[in-house]
């Protein structure tokens, strides 16, 4: 690769030149890497253009989940909320990424106490009192992709089940205390696992959070039992999903053989998980989608 000179334009597209736009950030990255870190290559680093494109489309991804909350009851299936996800994307001249990625066939996943992720809505799936789901939305708005998802407790849901919904909810916030530049992955990782673990629970070790952004699924992975100092380095710029999956006993899963997405912890205990879409910034974070 040419090196760019720093007279040059800078390689992020600002138009301004290397020398006072990213070079002391990549030199800043050039000394973790010769340390032998892990470190995002350029196309993982958003530009302020993309990130307001990000962030428009986290708007409408928490407009689509506000809607869902306002109408979410017993009685309803999961296709009615289906519908609404559908619905609500189009009025906002959106695009409902999960709809025929890789074969989804619905507009959102719905996933009812022991699915841990990628339920599919049906006609069949009706929302009883005391059940516990996740609604996890994901948009594209003007080709910039968000995704975050919320639990919803549909009812009178046992304290114990209550619980798991906010610990898992909690989580989320220790993991963002820890994003940051030069900070790593794996520290946001390990602070949401230990916290997690203190309060009884276990989390899923298989599937985890993602780049996103200008795809719906980008480097890097994102996993919530990974160790402090480990996985990628964290540079102002990045943009990636915190999704952490909560299970009430096992963090054994298995994937349902018919349909081939929904995921079920292997005890059939209750799982939740929360997910927010959150750009590192120059002093920490910015929350794009919740
Ligand atoms: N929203 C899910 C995630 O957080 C994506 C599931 S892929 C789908 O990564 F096709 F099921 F939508
Ligand atoms: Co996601």
């Amino acid at each position: 690769m040419k090196k760019i000179g720093r007279n040059d334009p800078c390689w992020c597209g600002s138009g301004k030149k290397y020398k006072v736009c990213h070079e002391a950030m990549d030199e800043k990255i050039l000394v973790f890497k010769e340390k032998g870190c892990i470190v995002p290559t350029h196309d993982l680093i958003k530009t302020p253009e993309q990130i307001a494109g990000i962030r428009e489309s986290g708007k409408v991804n928490v407009a689509v989940l506000d809607a869902v909350a306002s109408e979410i009851k017993a009685g309803m299936s999961t296709e009615d909320i289906d519908r609404i996800v559908a619905r609500v994307t189009k009025e906002y001249g959106a695009v409902a990424a999960p709809l025929g990625y890789e074969g989804f066939p619905k507009s959102v996943c719905t996933s009812i106490n022991s699915q841990v992720c990628h339920g599919i809505p049906s006609e069949e799936d009706i929302l009883e009192d005391g059940d516990i789901i996740n609604v996890d939305v994901s948009t594209i708005y003007k080709g910039y992709f968000s995704d975050s998802s919320r639990m919803f407790c549909i009812g009178n849901v046992s304290e114990e089940m209550r619980r798991l919904v906010d610990i898992t909810k909690q989580s989320i916030q220790v993991g963002l205390e820890q994003v940051k530049p030069w900070n790593f992955l794996g520290d946001m990782g390990e602070a949401i696992h230990t916290f997690i673990k203190e309060h009884g629970y276990s989390v899923v070790r298989d599937i985890g959070g993602h780049g996103v952004g200008l795809e719906f699924h980008e480097e890097p992975f994102v996993s919530y039992v990974s160790k402090k100092g480990t996985e990628m380095l964290m540079v102002p710029g990045m943009v990636f999903t915190i999704e952490p999956m909560v299970n009430m006993g096992t963090d054994e899963i298995f994937i349902d053989a018919e349909n081939d997405w929904t995921v079920y912890t292997d005890d059939n205990m209750p799982s939740a998980q929360w997910e927010v879409t959150v750009a590192v910034t120059e002093d920490g974070y910015e929350i794009l989608a919740w």
